[in-house]
């Protein structure tokens, strides 16, 4: 069943990395990357590096992603982007509701939603971040959450753009803390995500979206994360700043897929 998805490691660099350091840091996973086919690899650096890295990466196998956009296609939003202006600049990804999105910026599981829909429909590949805080998995209430960010997120896309979604399950306790669910913890949430696409979509489509884990993901706890038949690949923060570890990652990948 997995090797119908292909496995897909992307790194999310965060607020990290100048036009001229992302340059420097996309050269060298390219570089240690070579051609790389097995594994989807996608670098999302910061908006300001887009048009730089998009220009090293364009005769690789690497793809492009952003961290985040807005669902209008233009307007009076000061500060925002737009999915066209991330499709000219040969972006393919968009991160759409990351925690740290929801947390610091207060994005709404219906905000989430409009950009998901908008993404799509400007053939932008959403990967749609999930997961729960500490207090709620301490409350038992990771499945409750999961469930409504899922389904308010995902709310009218429609069983054949589904293939191009991405969900990432990123439980927030785990994001740049060091701490990692155990495989068998990511395992059953991803199992359920799988299982409320597979409501929404159908068992044949939800059979090729592929669920990303994300949090403290490192060479030294992939393979037995990217095992699971559930976890087709990695959301990847602290540790996609290095490029050998990012690389390290990649190869992980390649070998699980
Ligand atoms: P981390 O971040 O790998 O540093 O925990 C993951 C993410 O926030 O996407």
């Amino acid at each position: 069943m997995k090797n119908i998805r292909r496995s897909l490691i992307a790194g999310n660099w965060k607020m990290h990395r100048t036009s001229s350091e992302a340059v420097d840091l996309a050269t060298e996973i390219n570089h240690l990357i070579g051609q790389e086919t097995d594994v989807h690899v996608v670098l999302c650096p910061p908006f300001t590096a887009l048009e730089s890295v998009a220009r090293l990466v364009s005769d690789s196998n690497i793809m492009l992603g952003a961290q985040n956009m807005h669902p209008q296609p233009e307007g009076a939003f000061t500060g925002e982007i737009s999915a066209l202006m991330l499709r000219q600049l040969f972006c393919s990804f968009v991160i759409l509701g990351h925690s740290e999105r929801r947390q610091y910026f207060h994005e709404s599981d219906a905000f989430i939603n409009e950009k998901v829909l908008a993404a799509l429909k400007s053939s932008l590949k959403p990967i749609v971040c999930v997961g729960e805080t500490l207090e709620e998995r301490e409350a038992g209430d990771t499945g409750k959450v999961v469930k409504r960010q899922i389904q308010e997120g995902l709310n009218g896309v429609s069983k054949q753009t589904s293939e191009h979604l991405v969900i990432a399950y990123e439980p927030v306790w785990a994001i740049g803390t060091g701490k990692t669910a155990t495989p068998e913890m990511a395992q059953e949430v991803h199992g359920q995500i799988r299982e409320l696409l597979a409501q929404q979509f159908g068992n044949s489509a939800a059979s090729r979206i592929r669920i990303l884990y994300g949090g403290s993901m490192k060479p030294g706890n992939a393979a037995d994360l990217l095992e699971q038949p559930d976890i087709d690949g990695g959301l990847i923060g602290g540790a996609s700043l290095q490029a050998r570890s990012f690389v390290e990652l990649v190869e992980i990948a390649r070998e699980k897929s």
